[in-house]
């Protein structure tokens, strides 16, 4: 079969599948051009494995024929602009020009003209007009006579509180800034890290927007955004309810503690303990003050300050332990040092979950890999399909763009399953299973070796 051919038919047969799962879920077709969001979009709804899925492939294989179609040159040169389009929704959010078009006055049909919008964000109407142009040309709002503008479902994602708006305003400007240095950085004589050169400290990051309250409550925003959003799949797809009664799970560098609450809340057969530097205790506390009072007072919750570069004072049948998004920030050698820590806690029975980013190489599949979406297990625990032929392995845009990221803030990394079996193996610990999950995230149990 020759790759068009293939991207066809998986595109056929997922559009199948999705169709046929969104009315199974009694749930309305997907579109673009509504300014409405569809039930979908709500974090908080739980999709089936198979929705989950039939998205995931169905978005690569979109992706693989677009690539087939461009002509390289032209491919290559738009997607170097990207900047250009990270910067338009930098400014869109800044101002929440999609807040202001879904006001209740704004004729959804026709929208608002782009000077009577740029008046009123103090801003020049004709560079305005064109940025928002340029979107809409990503289906980012509609323009729907000349130089009128509406939402679509899209741009309605850009209305706070979504998620969305706080992830891009890291994005496009921390971000933007690190990774212009991220080739500088690369250079083997280089020792800093893109953001050292970019910002010119010397200590560890954390440090660094420790001291710059205007970076801190960006990332803090952008991170809890993340994380809020990923909530429902980490809750559901590890089996937190298999763990026995009275465990004590113990999140190491729980920030926060978003994750524990949502555990606690969920399992009310676990306690949490969320270990952190002390200066973050008083956050802790305030967040599940206003949003889990319940498990504070049956004393399920608690904050512990720990450093988790000194050894960990827990040890015991009764505790697991949990790090979210921290190994991958920290390089080898300091990730060793946290990993041994928590070896030297860890009895025979004892477990570590890992959640992070799984990166699975993008080794193509061989033709004669089966297009497997037909057989899809939607029971539970969620288990993953491996990509159809021609595609590479998992269109992983957002988890090697996380990737990225780390080593232009760290010089840190997501790893491959062989990677963490690496670097376990080097602490004396071994993977019990990784589980895929509903998000960008996979859970890594591990176990001593
Ligand atoms: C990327 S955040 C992840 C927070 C949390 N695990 C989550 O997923 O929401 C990294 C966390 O590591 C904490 N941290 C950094 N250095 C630490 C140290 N030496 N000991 C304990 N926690 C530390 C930070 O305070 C922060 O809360």
């Amino acid at each position: 079969m020759s790759e068009l051919e293939a991207l066809r038919s998986i595109i056929n047969e997922s559009l199948d599948i999705l169709q046929a799962e969104l009315k199974a879920a009694k749930l309305p077709e997907l579109w673009v051009s509504k300014p409405e969001l569809h039930p979908l979009d709500d974090i908080s709804y739980i999709q089936t494995p198979r929705l989950f899925e039939t998205r995931r492939i169905l978005l690569g294989a979109c992706r693989m024929l677009g690539s087939a179609v461009q002509p390289p040159t032209e491919k290559i040169i738009e997607e170097g602009w990207a900047h250009q389009r990270s910067q338009a929704l930098h400014m869109v959010c800044k101002y929440n020009v999609a807040g202001v078009l879904a006001q209740p006055a704004v004729d959804q049909e026709k929208g608002v003209d782009a000077e009577t919008l740029a008046k009123r964000f103090g801003l020049s109407p004709d560079p305005f007009k064109r940025e928002m142009r340029m979107l809409a040309s990503h289906h980012y709002f509609r323009e729907t006579t000349e130089g009128y503008f509406a939402n679509n479902r899209v741009s309605m994602s850009l209305v706070p509180p979504n998620v969305a708006p706080y992830a891009i305003e890291y994005i496009a400007t921390w971000g933007l800034k690190v990774a212009h240095r991220v080739v500088d950085a690369m250079d083997v004589n280089e020792y800093r890290t893109g953001a050292q050169l970019a910002y010119g400290f010397d200590t560890d990051m954390f440090a660094y927007i420790a001291k710059h309250p205007e970076y801190l409550s960006m990332m803090v925003s952008a991170m809890t955004g993340l994380y809020e959003s990923q909530a429902n799949g980490l809750l559901n797809d590890f089996a937190w309810k298999d763990l026995p009664a009275g465990t004590t799970v113990i999140d190491v560098g729980g920030g926060e503690g978003g994750l524990m609450m949502a555990v606690a809340k969920a399992y009310p057969h676990l306690k949490v303990l969320d270990q952190d530097r002390p200066e973050v205790g008083p956050a802790a506390l305030a967040n599940w003050t206003k949003h889990a009072p319940e498990v504070l007072q049956q004393g399920r919750i608690a904050f512990e300050a720990h450093n988790f570069f000194e050894p960990q004072p827990r040890s015991g049948v009764e505790y697991v332990f949990v790090m979210r998004c921290i190994i991958h920030d920290w390089p080898h050698e300091e990730s060793v040092t946290i990993l041994n820590h928590l070896r030297n806690a860890m009895l025979p029975s004892s477990r570590l979950l890992i959640i992070e980013h799984v990166i699975y190489p993008p080794l193509t599949p061989t033709e004669k890999t089966p297009l497997l979406l037909s057989s899809i297990d939607n029971s539970k625990p969620y288990k993953e399909t491996p990509t159809p032929w021609p595609m590479p392995n998992g269109p992983q845009v957002l988890e090697l763009a996380h990737d990225i990221e780390m080593y232009c803030n760290f010089k840190a990394k997501e790893r491959t399953p062989a990677e963490w079996a690496s670097i376990l193996g080097e602490c004396g610990m071994k993977v019990v299973k990784i589980w895929p999950t509903r998000t960008e995230f996979s859970v890594v149990e591990i176990m001593l070796a």
